[in-house]
């Protein structure tokens, strides 16, 4: 049933290596046109999906995955667009613009999780022809915009350097900004995690908000969309300061989530490495790099968690690759191996590969000790050149490593090359979804960081945690604590086609975004109206705004401001100056 039975004990490398080519190259092609064939109009999964929309899978029962997921479609997306903008495939510019279109029309849909300026990008799912999903749901996931801002930058940055100006910033750098005023306004509320089961904080979703708004403050100020540009930085800061709070210490590994109840050791946290992936910013722990002493102390603890409860990892040496799951508590689909979380540590060992490489040399700290001692008991804390053996018995020993976690999903790779999501932790049979568009990116990536394909950073490098973490747009306090109920009330005359949005100095008024800024109702017209949760006893600065088909006018100054009550509720009544 199997092309490949590698035997990952005792097997030199160059064998293992070998191997490990070839099934690159029979798989690499077929991943490829997964992806595609489960893109609307034309894939040939997709029949009945709309232009740009990605189908998570054509399983549609148990599980029925014939929906489009913001986070899947963003992540398949990034990667098509990487080949794109780099030159590798030059035939999909068309497929891209339909994702950016496709994208545009779903912000716009309402769906339970609210409407385009309430949170309704927060919404996990659509239908494939792009209506609202409205049953009960893990709702909502705040990585999507991100991931989708992230996509869309990568695109963007490309066309704005060559020359496509206009485009940029008339038709994508909206559809960009809603997704970053997103982050901006929720990032610091709770969300449900990348696989839909725990509402808390996410390191994976922090991780991925970062490097949007990151990035989205450096292309807002590249193409001269300044307006919001301090906003995203600040709240980048903010993000960064609270990414690091997920680290635990004395475990030496990164959790996962600050709620559900397990061990937090998850996928989810090489997800985020790899995805956060800046090759220019070296091996920096703070963003949790994939050569950082953090992230591959995190990657042995994740790795060495499914040792024992798999059985099909049963007899492997205790050094070698194993087949790797979400989490090892995990029991959906019976629990377990994943091919996109098989993947994944071999992709972020690559990374790490390439820097040291770069860099020509290599660091063992003693947070990441544990790691390379596997490869080398007597290694010992230090810096190691390029020219030491040292540095040679390590690169080559996590060469093997990193193949190692191929060649595991390649044993369990059908001989149709077909990746399902799962298969089994006694057999290694596939189950679950067949062909999971994100099981072909994943290997996709793979493939291509094994090869040292470089795609631009994001500006990682050099970048200071704030000492204190805040939660507000700068000095504006109110960190975690109870909040109270403000109403707004502004008397103000519009014309047909305008609305009336209020902006301000914390977190829950978008940080002086304008692009979140929120909807006043005008059910009592001419008092435009809205109720906002605010922190307690705060200072909080505000103006209010019109919009009237993107164009943007700010009332007079001097900014509003209120001091909102330690307890209880308040009301203001305003007139528009
Ligand atoms: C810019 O790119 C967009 C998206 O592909 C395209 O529709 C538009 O025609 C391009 N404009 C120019 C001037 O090349
Ligand atoms: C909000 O941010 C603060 C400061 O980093 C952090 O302590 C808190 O856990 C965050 N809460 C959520 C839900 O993100
Ligand atoms: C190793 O550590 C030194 C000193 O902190 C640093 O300058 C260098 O960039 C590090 N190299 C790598 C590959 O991490
Ligand atoms: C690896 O890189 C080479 C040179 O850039 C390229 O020709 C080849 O297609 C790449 N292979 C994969 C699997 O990405
Ligand atoms: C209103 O607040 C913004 C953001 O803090 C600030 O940049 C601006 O100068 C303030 N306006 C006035 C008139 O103080
Ligand atoms: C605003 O108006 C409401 C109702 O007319 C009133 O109860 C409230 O006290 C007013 N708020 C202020 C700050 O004057």
């Amino acid at each position: 049933m199997y092309r490949f039975f590698v035997c990952a004990l005792g097997i030199a490398g160059t064998v293992l290596g070998q191997s490990v080519d070839s099934y690159i190259s029979s798989e690499g092609p077929i991943a490829k046109a997964g992806v595609l064939a489960n893109i609307g109009p034309s894939g040939s999964k997709a029949s009945g999906a709309a232009a740009g929309v990605v189908v998570a899978s054509p399983s549609t029962s148990n599980p029925d995955y014939w929906y489009t997921w913001t986070r899947d479609s963003s992540l398949v997306f990034k990667s098509l667009i990487d080949q794109y903008t780099t030159g590798i495939d030059p035939t999909l510019r068309t497929l891209i613009d339909d994702f950016v279109s496709a994208e545009a029309h779903i912000q716009t849909v309402d769906n339970p999780s609210g409407g385009l300026t309430s949170g309704g990008l927060g919404e996990p799912k659509f239908n494939v022809d792009e209506t609202a999903f409205t049953g009960a749901w893990g709702r909502p996931q705040r990585d999507g915009p991100a991931l989708r801002a992230t996509a869309l930058i990568t695109y963007g940055n490309y066309l704005y350097s060559s020359g496509n100006t206009t485009w940029v910033t008339d038709t994508l750098w909206p559809v960009i900004e809603n997704d970053l005023g997103y982050v901006v306004s929720y990032w610091n509320q709770t969300t449900f995690d990348l696989w839909e089961e725990v509402s808390s904080s996410s390191f994976f979703t922090t991780a991925v908000q970062h490097r949007a708004l990151r990035e989205g403050a450096a292309f807002a100020t590249t193409i001269g969309q300044t307006s919001s540009v301090s906003s995203y930085t600040t709240q980048a800061n903010n993000l960064l300061c609270f990414l690091q709070s997920y680290w635990n210490p004395t475990g030496g590994y990164i959790t996962a989530n600050t709620g559900g109840g397990r061990s937090g050791k998850d996928a989810n946290t090489v997800l985020a490495s790899i995805h956060t992936y800046d090759p220019a910013a070296g091996c920096d722990a703070a963003t949790f790099q994939p050569c950082s002493d953090k992230a591959l102390s995190n990657l042995k603890v994740y790795v060495d968690s499914f040792r024992s409860v798999y059985s099909i990892n049963s007899g492997i040496a205790s050094n070698a690759a194993v087949a790797t799951g979400r989490y090892p508590e995990d029991t959906y689909q019976g629990g377990n191996p994943w091919y996109l979380t098989t993947f994944a540590p071999a992709e972020q060992l690559y990374d790490a590969l390439n820097v040291w490489a770069a860099q020509g040399s290599l660091n063992v700290t003693s947070i990441s000790l544990p790691f390379f001692q596997q490869f080398s008991s007597s290694v010992t804390a230090g810096s190691y050149a390029a020219s030491s053996t040292t540095y040679t018995t390590l690169t080559s020993a996590i060469k093997s490593f990193a193949d190692g976690f191929v060649a595991i999903n390649a044993q369990y790779t059908p001989s149709n090359g077909g990746l399902a999501e799962q298969y089994s932790r006694s057999n290694g049979s596939p189950l679950s979804a067949v062909d999971l568009t994100w099981s072909y990116a994943s290997a996709v990536t793979a493939f291509e960081a094994r090869n040292n394909t470089q795609f631009a950073g994001w500006g990682a490098a050099g970048l200071t945690v704030p000492s204190t973490c805040s939660t507000s747009g700068g000095g504006g306090g109110g960190g975690g604590g109870s909040t109270v109920a403000v109403t707004f009330n502004v008397d103000a005359t519009t014309v047909y086609g305008e609305n009336i949005y209020i902006t301000g100095s914390v977190a829950a008024l978008s940080s002086w975004s304008t692009g979140s800024a929120l909807l006043l109702s005008s059910a009592n017209y001419p008092t435009w109206s809205i109720t906002v949760n605010l922190p307690a006893n705060t200072a909080v600065e505000y103006k209010y705004i019109r919009k009237n088909n993107g164009a943007v006018t700010w009332e007079s100054d001097p900014n509003n401001s209120i001091t909102t009550p330690a307890s209880g509720s308040t009301t203001e009544n305003d007139t528009w100056r």
